[in-house]
């Protein structure tokens, strides 16, 4: 059935554009690509063969473009706390010329929707060069991408046509997670309860991701604010701080409004500065450990007129209660997998606020698809 779903999308299915329909697949895809990489029956993570030891790799390095970079960002995140892996990452345009010291044997990530962007595929041949082994998250794996690596870890997110990247971006996290479930095992840093308790965590998503779409009225709501600012600002820690930057890429890309995302943290150290009452606030804030360091971004922020726009859980809304002008109460999930699911109404944020200003959604002005030079 879902096959069926994914491989019947290439039209608009009675979506307004191709974006609304993308974003609404998400739970699908997400599903999908999990199904891919997991195995029901011993709930384990099952990856095709590899020509080096999970083990043993020494580091991995991580590159990609645009909202692909993002996901690998949250992979650093993910390989490092998890599985205890080093890891050095850094946008393919600078990666290419960078020249970083690699050890030989190490493992290169390349993430890429399309498998043809010509930074991503120039850094594979780099780090092929520096005797890298080439393992790439790829949604069209016939690509030249597809073709030069040594392995592929394909998402399943079907064709994705707005130019704005939505499910690619779910799905490319869905295949790092479970990799990194799998790196972890092999290197001895999950206990079974642990890899247990992720890999629950990694099942429920579909159906968390599915109630995300119950929020479209609190989301509506957010955009009116949004659609009515000259700048906004985006802000997460942690592993959310990289969805506080697709957030903000998104805004750009299809609303034209200027965003920038900022670590929480680090506002006091400029961004503040430009923080009053016509400055709206969108921040990432799930109830996890770093929930209380959040709330005292945010109420400085507050304190200087700037209104806040929150995605936060159940408990998070009870904290943010009179303090946050807006909030998106989103499912309870663990820690783990709360990137991928706050990533969902983040995107339908930017969506909701291109419709009002009357954008051209699917095709904005000077972006492309894919891209192909240099
Ligand atoms: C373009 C698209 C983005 C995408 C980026 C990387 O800029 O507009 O949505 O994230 O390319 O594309 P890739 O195909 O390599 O994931």
């Amino acid at each position: 059935r879902l096959t069926a779903l994914i491989a019947g999308s290439v039209g608009k299915d009675g979506y307004r554009h191709y974006m609304e329909k993308e974003l609404h697949e998400h739970p699908v895809v997400i599903g999908q690509t999990l199904q891919r990489m997991i195995d029901p029956a011993t709930r384990r993570v099952v990856l095709p063969d590899l020509p080096f030891d999970l083990a043993t790799v020494p580091r991995a390095v991580v590159t990609a473009c645009g909202s692909a970079f993002y996901a690998g960002m949250i992979g650093r995140y993910w390989l490092e706390e998890l599985a205890r892996l080093p890891v050095d990452i850094d946008v393919a345009s600078e990666m290419r010329y960078r020249n970083p010291p690699l050890t030989p044997g190490g493992m290169a990530l390349l993430i890429s929707q399309s498998g043809e962007t010509a930074d991503t595929l120039a850094a594979m041949r780099a780090l092929r060069a520096d005797k890298q082994h080439i393992v790439s998250v790829l949604n069209m794996e016939q690509s030249t991408m597809g073709r030069e690596s040594d392995v592929v870890l394909g998402m399943v997110a079907g064709p994705e046509i707005s130019v704005a990247s939505t499910k690619a971006f779910t799905a490319q996290l869905s295949v790092l997670a479970s990799l990194t479930v799998a790196i972890g095992r092999a290197r001895g840093t999950l206990s079974e309860a642990r890899e247990d308790a992720l890999m629950s965590a990694l099942f429920d998503l579909p159906s968390r991701a599915a109630e995300v779409f119950t929020n479209g009225d609190a989301i509506r709501s957010m955009a009116a604010i949004v659609a009515k600012a000259r700048d906004v600002l985006y802000l997460g820690r942690g592993i959310c701080f990289p969805v506080a930057l697709e957030g903000a890429l998104k805004l750009k890309e299809i609303s034209y409004i200027h965003a920038e995302a900022y670590a929480a943290g680090e506002m006091k150290h400029g961004p503040i500065s430009l923080i009053d009452s016509s400055v709206p606030i969108v921040a990432i804030a799930p109830s996890t450990i770093l929930f209380d360091k959040v709330l005292s971004n945010l109420q400085e922020a507050r304190a200087r007129g700037g209104k806040l726009l929150v995605f936060t859980d159940a408990a998070g809304a009870r904290r943010l209660k009179g303090v946050a002008e807006e909030i998106v109460v989103l499912p309870d999930v663990d820690a783990f997998v709360a990137p991928i699911l706050y990533t969902i109404p983040v995107q339908f944020l930017a969506y909701e606020v291109a419709l009002l200003k009357g954008t051209d959604v699917d095709q904005p002005r000077n972006l492309a698809k894919s891209v192909t030079v240099e």
